[in-house]
């Protein structure tokens, strides 16, 4: 993990009081150099997020959905021509504020430190009291009682997980930006956190973008779905979602959802059997 990355991954400034910051991509595409050729992984898109709304994004492995969370976090850089507006600010002066926190595909917890550790440092470098009370609350809420004090190695990869979602919490970021947070989960635990999370990021304060392989996740999490095409990656499809909120597990089995869940697979390519979703 490189130095901008890790950065990142905690959020490091202060910033959590302001509103949710609507997010602007203008013509934002990316080429990587391979060999004598040209990757071409995200065709140029247009997309507008909402300020407070929470957007599931999903698509077919490697069409470029972490690329395009990482040129949103100012990670990577997008092809000449292409932009990201925060809030009317550049990715990096938001990031130096400390107010995106990402969490990436892998997790990347910092091994030296216990669970707790990584949590607590995330606050401390968004410049905040470091908290032990809301650590301890957080990593409660997320399922990690009793594993405060253990380092990342002892941890499954589902607990990094949500160690690391945890982290990312703890400052309130106003843009959040979550890259299969539950893909290594396992599927009761995801559940309850598919209903128990979403109220610590939805509201005025925090813009939400989430990529996931899992169907019914974003249709019970998000306000909005975009599909993706496989790479070079574009949205070929804009779903709202229409459930009413707070969501429950209710949800899960309305005819609506049903509805969402299909419409969605049939775009992916993928059947996704009635009470057979991930
Ligand atoms: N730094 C890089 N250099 C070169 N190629 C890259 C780089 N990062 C990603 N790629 C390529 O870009 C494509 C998209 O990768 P990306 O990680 O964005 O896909 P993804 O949609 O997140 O896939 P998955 O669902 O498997 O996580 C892949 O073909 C990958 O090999
Ligand atoms: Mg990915």
């Amino acid at each position: 993990m490189s130095a901008a990355e890790a950065a990142a991954d905690v959020g490091s400034g202060a910033g959590a009081a302001s509103a949710a910051p609507q997010v602007v991509c203008t013509a934002l595409a990316k080429t990587f150099p391979a060999g004598r050729e040209a990757l071409r992984v995200l065709d140029p898109l247009d997309l507008t997020l909402e300020a407070g709304s929470v957007t599931a994004l999903v698509g077919p492995s490697g069409c470029g959905k972490s690329t395009l969370l990482r040129i949103i976090a100012g990670l990577e850089r997008p092809d000449t021509g292409g932009s990201v507006r925060i809030g009317g600010d550049d990715p990096a002066a938001v990031r130096r504020r400390g107010e995106l926190a990402i969490a990436f595909q892998d997790a990347s917890l910092l091994p030296w430190r216990t669970t707790a550790g990584n949590v607590a440092l995330a606050q401390r470098l968004a410049r905040r009291p470091v908290d032990r009370e809301r650590i301890a609350e957080l990593l409660r809420l997320v399922g990690l009682e009793g594993f405060e004090q253990v380092r990342p190695a002892q941890l499954s990869g589902g607990m990094r997980q949500r160690a690391a979602i945890a982290r990312c919490l703890i400052t309130e970021p106003r843009l959040l930006l979550l890259d299969e947070p539950f893909g290594a989960v396992d599927e009761l635990t995801r559940r309850r956190l598919n209903i128990e999370l979403p109220p610590l990021w939805s509201g005025a304060q925090t813009t939400t973008l989430l990529v996931t392989h899992s169907i019914s996740e974003a249709v019970l999490l998000a306000d909005r779905v975009l599909v993706m095409s496989p790479r070079p990656g574009s949205v070929v499809a804009d779903i709202p979602v229409d459930l009413e909120r707070p969501r429950s597990l209710e949800h899960v089995h309305s005819a609506r959802f049903a509805e969402l869940t299909e419409r969605i697979g049939a775009l992916l390519g993928v059947d996704e059997p009635a009470g057979a979703r991930g």
